[in-house]
This record gives structure tokens, sequence and C-alpha cells, in this order.
């Protein structure tokens, strides 16, 4: 089995997503699967240009020459797609809204019922499969991920790939803040990597291990009382009131 995981963080391999998606990853490799990582921060993906030479002119090939041309027939052939984006203003980062928009080429210009639903068919190169999705935010509630959840399975619906589940991670401060201070959150990086594992022997990752993964670390109180100390001494350390 082949997944596909895109890491859509600026901070690449050292943000609060990341520490999500290693473990996940680690434990769907552990399973057996074999799983290639991207990072939109390394790739050169232009926006869409919305010729849709992909349907008419070339059916199947956009006219842009960009890393896409390596990546989407890879993501053809990957059963599992895992999107690992951190949360920007209540959605999905820039880049991997630009990769999502630029799969076109997988679908045909023809429209099909689906469910009752108009769908474009997707092409026969395309195998079907499932999508995942790891995000993280800085915000307390875990209603802060409900717009991206909804983004993504409105995708899942479009392209005709099943909704497999999403590790969220809510208030990311105080959560690297306890990692770092070696306070115990071990249960969140554990319960990921079993979420992984689960994902290839399963079929689908247990309620369990993704309510852990998001679990309250401390109350909404001291939560703000934390982010507004943190703010108030970032701010000092670079001489602003
Ligand atoms: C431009 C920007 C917009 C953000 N918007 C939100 C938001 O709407 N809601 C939220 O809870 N956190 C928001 N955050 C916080 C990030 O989601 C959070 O810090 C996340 O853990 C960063 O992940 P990373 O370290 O993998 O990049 C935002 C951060 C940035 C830089």
């Amino acid at each position: 089995m082949k997944a596909i995981a895109i890491n859509a963080s600026p901070k690449m391999d050292k943000g609060n997503t990341a520490a999500i998606l290693k473990p996940f990853l680690e434990g769907i490799r552990e399973a057996g699967a074999e799983v290639e990582i991207f990072y939109t921060s390394k790739m050169k993906i232009n926006q869409c240009q919305g010729d849709l030479a992909c349907w008419f002119k070339t059916p199947g090939k956009c006219s842009q020459r960009d890393d896409m041309d390596i990546f989407l027939p890879k993501l053809a052939k990957a059963e599992i797609w895992i999107f690992a984006t951190p949360v920007y203003v209540d959605g999905m980062t820039g880049p991997l809204k630009n990769m999502i928009d630029r799969i076109l080429p997988l679908v045909t210009p023809f429209v099909e019922l689906r469910d009752g639903h108009s769908r474009h068919p997707i092409r026969e190169s395309t195998i079907p499969g499932k999508i995942i999705l790891v995000s993280s935010c800085g915000l307390w509630e875990v209603d802060n991920f409900d717009p991206l959840l909804n983004h993504i399975k409105a995708i899942c619906r479009n392209v005709k790939r099943e909704f497999a589940g999403a590790l969220l991670r809510p208030h990311c401060p105080a959560f690297k803040s306890m990692a770092d201070k070696g306070e115990p959150v071990n249960d969140i990086f554990e319960a990921a990597r079993e979420a992984g594992t689960q994902l290839i022997r399963e079929g689908l990752m247990s309620s369990q291990s993704l309510a852990t993964i998001s679990r309250i670390l401390l109350s909404l109180d001291m939560y703000e009382q934390f982010r507004n100390r943190r703010a108030q001494e970032a701010l000092s350390a670079m001489g602003n009131k």
C-alpha cells in the first residue's frame, strides 16, 4: 500500500503539524505501508490558470510545467493521501490549496450523478483510496478545525475518495511548551503512531486514538493567561509594548 503525505507548513519538520505527522507516518511504515513525504515549501507549484487545458486541449495533462509534473502521477497511484496543514485563518495554507486546485487533470469534464449529486468522473488512471487530514492550530477549542474539516470532507466527495479521519492538535503553543519541558504529552505522540498502524492494519483509526491526539491540556482560563503572558513577553523582548 502506498501513502503520499504533503506537509504544507512553512515550518516543515520543525512545526507543530509535523510533531503529529511524524509519529503518524512512523506508525504507517511500521504497519508495512510505503510513505513518501512532500513539502509544499520545497516545491514549485504555480496557481491553476483556470484555462481547463487539462480537460479539453491535452486531456489529463496540465498546460503548466512545474513540480506537479512529478507529484500528480504519484498522487494518482497512491491509495492514501495525507494532507498535513496548520490552520491558517480558519483553513488550509495557501500552497496546499494551490496544490489541490491542480489535481483537476485527475477528473474529466463530463458530469455524473454520485449519491444524487453532480460530480466529475475520475479518470481511470487514478486509483481509488482515502484522504486523511493532519492539522494543528493555535487557539484552544477543537472547533477551530471545523471549517477545514468540512472543506476536506467536501474534497473527498469531489474526488470520490473516502474521508478516513483527522488527527487534530489544538492549543499548540501550550502543547509545544509542555513537550519542550518534558511534561507528560507522550500519550499524544503514541496515539498518533497507533493511528498510523490502525489505518494500515484495520483500515480505520480508532476514535480513542484520535481523541487522545486532540485532548485538552489545560483549562480555557489558564490558556488565556498563558497566551497573554507569552504575547507580552515576546513584545517586550522586541522592545515593544
Ligand atoms: C497566518 C496564520 C494564521 C493562523 N490562523 C489561525 C486560526 O485561524 N486559528 C487557529 O486556531 N490558529 C491559527 N494560527 C496558528 C497556527 O495554526 C498554529 O500555530 C499551528 O500549530 C502552526 O503549525 P506549524 O507549526 O506546523 O506551522 C495561525 C497562524 C498563522 C501564522
